[in-house]
């Protein structure tokens, strides 16, 4: 295993078209890791910063200033000791001096440095003890798209396909499928109107959020009878962008927090969904609880902004039996050590970890890795658009290394 020797950040486009940066990081052997860091549109309150206030040209000059000096000489294999350099240069608790999205870019690219060195999948630098690479996740594929991620599109952010198989290669073909089948029946429904494509590459249409939820169920059946595989409907409401002064605020009702658990207990029954996340705003710690213990034996209800990867807030969580699954994002905490610590709080309680990529990606497959390292129960990386695809090729390739 050998020292830390080069490091650099560069500044690069996310899938947005938005500036983000990537991180190179270049060892004594000559081994070397590379990784860009995505950006989120409807973040969380509670995430870490992602830039400085200067933005990227700011987080270069504090990277060079600040961060370098502190990585170099380090062992890359050390992760620990990497990530605790990052928040030594930083100094705060959101890394708003140094940018999470550097955090994120130089913890990453230097896992995949130690695995370029030690000429193992990256998988396994970042494999939590008890995982052993043979269980796959589930896919969570986005359809539609909603809320902040498509403009004239309904107020629910991800209408997803949750493909549930054992094996990589079945879970994308039937969440490509649902994609398909839904596109299929957009065209049909406004046979003279432009349909448009999301930042999650889902489908936008001007509709309802019922009807969506409608057409995507209809999709689902329709590819379950077809390969005889499992794909059910899914949901991230993203509610906390449209809650306002205490009530959830739709096109078409305004609900209370009550009659907000009323209607989405309804929409699990009524649609059979498997997966619902983020269905209350950020801090509504006993809404979630109340709807896991109605419908959290027959679907994943999955905390995004509620909890933002952080520990501290998984704890409060976990000690009121909010949800029994988390998503998990890297640059919401900053570190791959940190987005341990609370994987590793969530599996020692039974919850579900849902890897996730963000709204602004970069064109990168490592968040299989994350997935499959960590024993995620779900990959939520989109379908449509070179940097989905990455993550969901990367996903078929680990399994067939595995020869699932
Ligand atoms: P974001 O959205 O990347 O824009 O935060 C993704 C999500 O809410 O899951
Ligand atoms: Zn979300």
């Amino acid at each position: 295993m050998s020292r830390i020797t080069d490091v650099d950040l560069f500044g690069v486009y996310d899938s947005r078209a938005r500036r983000t940066v990537e991180a190179t990081v270049v060892l004594a052997s000559g081994a070397s890791g590379r990784a860009g860091a995505p950006s989120g549109a409807s973040t969380g309150v509670h995430e870490v910063v992602a830039f400085p206030k200067g933005g990227v040209p700011e987080a270069l000059e504090v990277f060079r200033e600040k961060v370098a000096p502190r990585l170099l000489g380090l062992e890359a294999s050390d992760q620990a000791a990497v990530d605790m350099a990052l928040h030594d240069a930083d100094g705060t608790l959101d890394f708003s001096t140094i940018g999470g999205n550097t955090a994120t870019a130089v913890s990453v690219a230097s896992a995949i440095a130690t695995a370029d060195e030690a000429g193992t999948p990256l998988w396994r630098v970042l494999a939590r003890p008890d995982v052993d690479g043979r269980s796959f996740p589930a896919v969570a594929g986005n359809c539609l798209n909603g809320g902040r991620h498509a403009i004239g599109g309904p107020d629910i952010q991800e209408f997803l396909a949750f493909a549930d198989c054992p094996r990589p290669e079945d879970s994308i073909r039937a969440a490509v499928r649902v994609h398909g089948l839904v596109g299929e029946a957009l065209h049909r429904r406004f046979p003279k109107a432009a349909l448009g494509r999301g930042d999650e590459g889902g489908w936008v249409a001007a509709i309802s959020n019922v009807d969506a939820l409608e057409l995507l169920s209809e999709a689902c059946a329709a590819a379950r009878d077809e390969l005889h595989l499992e794909v059910h409907p899914g949901l991230d409401l993203a509610a906390s962008e449209f809650f306002d002064e205490g009530q959830y605020r739709y096109r078409e009702q305004t609900l209370d927090s009550e009659g907000q658990i009323g209607f989405v207990s309804k929409l699990v029954d009524r649609f059979d969904l498997r997966y619902v996340e983020d269905p209350f705003e950020e801090e509504a710690f006993d809404a979630f609880a109340a709807l896991t213990k109605a419908v959290g034996r027959r679907t994943l209800v999955v905390g995004d902004d509620l909890y933002v990867t952080n520990e501290q807030r998984l704890a409060l969580g976990v000690e009121r039996h909010a949800t029994n699954a988390v998503l998990v994002k890297v640059n919401q905490v900053g570190t791959l050590t940190d987005t341990f610590r609370t994987v590793d709080l969530a599996r020692g309680h039974g919850l579900s970890t849902i890897t996730s990529h963000r709204s602004g990606e970069v064109p990168e497959g490592w968040l299989a890795h994350v997935a499959l390292g960590t024993g995620a129960r779900g990959l939520k990386c989109g379908i449509l658009g070179g940097e989905r695809m990455a993550k969901l090729n990367e996903l078929l390739r680990l399994g067939r290394a595995t020869g699932i």
